[in-house]
């Protein structure tokens, strides 16, 4: 029986013939030959259909295709230089399983809010294929790193009392006579985690209610959360460095054909699979912007434009270290040398991408963090928990979360971080 492959493994049956299952992107004639362009889900490519070679019932068929067609095929493998993917197979057999008119998206252009309105079927086509793959590479890259450095996966909740972000961007839903609200970030349950195995990281959903209309903002999105007990801030940046130069450099090795379909500069991504990511204070950055002739005071926080500005000046990554307290959340740890400033840093990516990461060493001394939380207008019952983490066995921890459609955004070069999630939700979004 002639063996059922996929479209990626036909460089390995070169000259051989084989079956697929496969689905008709498009289609094209002349007379006596037929170029069915095909996908299955792991590449594109093309089949040829010569009136010739096969029975008029299977060059009916292939002639009755329309887009979106599933179907068998039998045929033998063949190199074909001139297409990207650099393999076409020469069909001898052809069953159709359904073949229905009137598929919604044609290989013309398509403004955005049809496609997004189309999502659902919007993901067969190239360029979300390539992003999605994209996305699991770096999955798989971010878990196998942390499994390298001694880490577990320990899941957060999601539905939650406390609001480690600042009360304003909740989602508030009713828990039977409760309120209750969607997480914000899983970071203070992966502190009870780092206090309990060391080292964690959680990922999973995580839901902002931001106003924001902008081409980095999701309402809901994926955050992987680490969390280092007995760690420095300065050793968590050190592994911040590490993770983003591993996944970098896994997306440069293993996603060649989908950065090419998104037409993406490799040479772009190489400096960051390298580390060595600059390091400079918040000071120096309000320097950097007001020595650009920028509208910007000490003691405000970076706006998208600030942040493109400064990201533009470096080839890779750039931690922004020590911001005022004033403009971040209330479990950072102060400068000793400084209590003007925590010890915290936010990763901007390059070319122009901003903010991609936000981390801290955490306040562990029970008495101040039990300041910062009054001072921050919170419920201190609510945290009581979490005050608890200081009270038994306290150690210094640091953590940082990496919004994962923001690094995505970047590494694939995104106009907007919808693209980056199957299924975007925004302000004015939630279907598909
Ligand atoms: O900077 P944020 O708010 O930090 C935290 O939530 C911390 N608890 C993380 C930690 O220390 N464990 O969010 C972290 C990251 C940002 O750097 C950004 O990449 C992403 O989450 N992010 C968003 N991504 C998409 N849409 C949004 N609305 C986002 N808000 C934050
Ligand atoms: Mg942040």
């Amino acid at each position: 029986m002639t063996e059922l492959i996929s479209i990626k493994d036909a460089p390995k049956y070169v000259d051989q013939e084989v079956r697929m299952h496969v689905w008709l992107t498009d289609k094209r004639s002349s007379g006596k030959i037929m170029f069915l362009q095909l996908r299955d889900g792991t590449a594109f490519f093309q089949g040829i259909v010569l009136k010739k070679n096969v029975s008029e019932e299977v060059f009916n068929a292939a002639k009755s295709l329309h887009q979106e067609a599933s179907m068998y095929i039998t045929g033998t493998i063949h190199e074909d230089e001139r297409s990207h993917f650099g393999y076409e197979i020469q069909i001898s057999d052809l069953e159709i399983v359904t073949n229905n008119e009137g598929y919604p998206i044609g290989n013309k252009e398509h403004g955005i809010e049809f496609l997004l309105d189309h999502r659902h079927l919007w993901l067969r086509s190239k360029r979300p294929f390539a992003i999605m793959q994209i996305r699991n590479q770096a999955f798989k890259a971010i878990v196998d790193f942390f499994e390298q450095e001694g880490f577990i996966k320990f899941d957060a909740p999601i539905l939650m009392q406390s609001a480690p972000e600042g009360t304003t961007e909740l989602f508030h839903i009713d828990y039977f006579d409760h309120d209750a609200y969607l997480s914000q970030s899983g970071q203070l349950y992966g502190e009870v985690g780092a206090e309990a195995f060391g080292k964690i990281f959680t990922f999973g959903p995580t839901f902002r209610a931001e106003e924001s209309k902008t081409r980095r903002h999701l309402t809901e999105f994926w955050m992987m959360e680490p969390e280092m007990a007995w760690m420095h801030q300065d050793e968590s940046l050190d592994i911040q460095e590490r993770l983003l130069a591993f996944v970098t450099k896994r997306i440069i090795d293993n996603c060649e054909y989908e950065l090419g379909i998104l037409g993406r500069d490799i040479d772009k991504l190489r400096p960051t699979a390298e580390g060595n990511f600059p390091r400079i204070s918040y000071d120096e950055a309000v320097k950097m912007l007001q020595d650009a002739g920028r509208d910007f005071k000490w003691g405000d926080d970076f706006g998208a434009p600030d942040e493109a500005y400064i990201s533009e000046q470096y080839d890779r990554p750039v931690f922004i270290m020590n911001y005022p307290t004033s403009i971040k959340p209330f479990y950072m740890k102060k400068n000793p040398d400084n209590p003007k400033e925590y010890l915290c840093a936010d990763v901007l990516a390059p070319e122009g991408y901003g903010e991609i990461i936000g981390g801290s060493e955490r306040e562990s001394d029970y008495d101040t963090l039990k300041a910062q939380i009054d001072e921050a207008g919170l419920n201190e019952k609510d945290y009581e928990w979490y005050l608890d983490l200081r009270k038994y066995g306290s150690v210094p921890h640091s953590g940082f979360g990496i919004g994962f459609e923001r690094f995505l955004g970047w590494v694939c070069k995104l106009d907007h971080i919808r693209e980056a999630i199957p299924f975007p939700r925004l302000i004015n979004r939630l279907e598909p």
